[in-house]
């Protein structure tokens, strides 16, 4: 047996948020782009005689239930408890509470993680659904690359890859709870739709200009309204040359997309001294037909 094994988790930016309606089951029907990026947060497992240990370099994250990578763990080890335990060391770097499915994709890189580890011969079918049982977002996170999700977005339809994007990740000093920004949606006064359409034409054609201008996110009207500060760096990113700015997810990230690395680190530079979470980022390369993506080591 593998004595460790080490995985990359991506966070998850949305290039549009569209929300269709509200479900019976309390979600929110959504159409929504999904994009991963290279802010990424560092898995590692090793096995253990029996139970769930996750130690971490963040002071922001619950090291027991509460923490989504627990959780997938005990979904997956209840199922097969001849496999053992497992220790979890979590390298933080993607912001918590800040729209980019850090926790997410945490469990999901544990899924596959323990799949690999020991060996558990769990499909992606599998994979997939156990993950959409921890949260929305995981099954994005497993299978990454650019994606519609629908549903509560769990439903996901591949795109192709495109150029990468250069971005710049703008989170104020201040988390949301997706659960309240979804909770506080008052879909009769949402007057504004991205058009995914329209973006996804754009994405096909790889067409940055039109995929900068069909940026898009409903959940913008509950957070900016709360948050005005986050209209003022979406005005401040288009000042600083960025083709056009959107919340991630629930917020409070703002993602400027830039023309390129040069004009995207200027602008990284300038935020740098306004803010303390500025992060210059590109979408995340799984490299071609690179079997041993996610996995950096086991
Ligand atoms: O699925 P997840 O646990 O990440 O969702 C967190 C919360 O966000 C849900 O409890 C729900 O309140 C809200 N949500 C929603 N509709 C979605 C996804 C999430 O209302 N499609």
């Amino acid at each position: 047996m593998l004595e460790e094994i080490i995985v990359e988790a991506p966070a998850k930016i949305n290039l549009t948020l569209d929300v269709i309606g509200k479900r019976t089951d309390g979600y929110h029907e959504l159409e929504t782009v999904m994009h991963q990026i290279n802010l990424v947060d560092i898995i590692r497992l090793k096995p253990s005689r029996e139970g769930i240990s996750i130690r971490t370099n963040s002071p922001n994250i619950p090291s027991g239930k509460d923490n989504l990578a627990y959780r997938a763990a005990l979904l997956v080890l209840e199922q097969y408890p001849r496999a053992g335990g497992v220790e979890i060391f979590i390298d933080k770097k993607i912001p918590v509470g800040a729209g980019l499915a850090g926790g997410s994709t945490d469990a999901a890189a544990v899924m596959l993680g323990l799949n690999r580890l020991y060996n558990l011969g769990m499909d992606t079918g599998t994979l997939l659904e156990q993950g959409a049982i921890i949260g929305s977002d995981v099954p994005f996170c497993m299978t990454g690359g650019t994606a519609v999700a629908c549903g509560r977005g769990e439903i996901l339809t591949p795109m192709p890859e495109c150029n990468l994007l250069n971005m710049v990740l703008v989170k104020p000093d201040f988390q949301l709870s997706t659960a309240a920004v979804y909770g506080a949606l008052d879909l009769e006064k949402t007057g504004f739709h991205p058009n995914t359409t329209a973006f996804l034409e754009a994405w096909r054609k790889c067409d940055i200009i039109s995929i900068a201008c069909r940026l898009g996110n409903v959940l913008e009207t509950v957070s900016i309204k709360k948050h005005p500060v986050l209209e003022n760096i979406r005005q401040e990113m288009l000042d600083l040359r960025a083709l056009g700015a959107v919340m991630s997810g629930s917020g409070p990230t703002m993602v400027g997309i830039f023309a390129d690395r040069k004009t995207a680190a200027e602008a990284s530079q300038w935020f740098t001294t306004r803010y303390q979470e500025v992060y210059l980022v590109s979408s995340y390369d799984r490299g071609d037909g690179n079997e041993q993506k996610p996995f950096i080591a086991g």
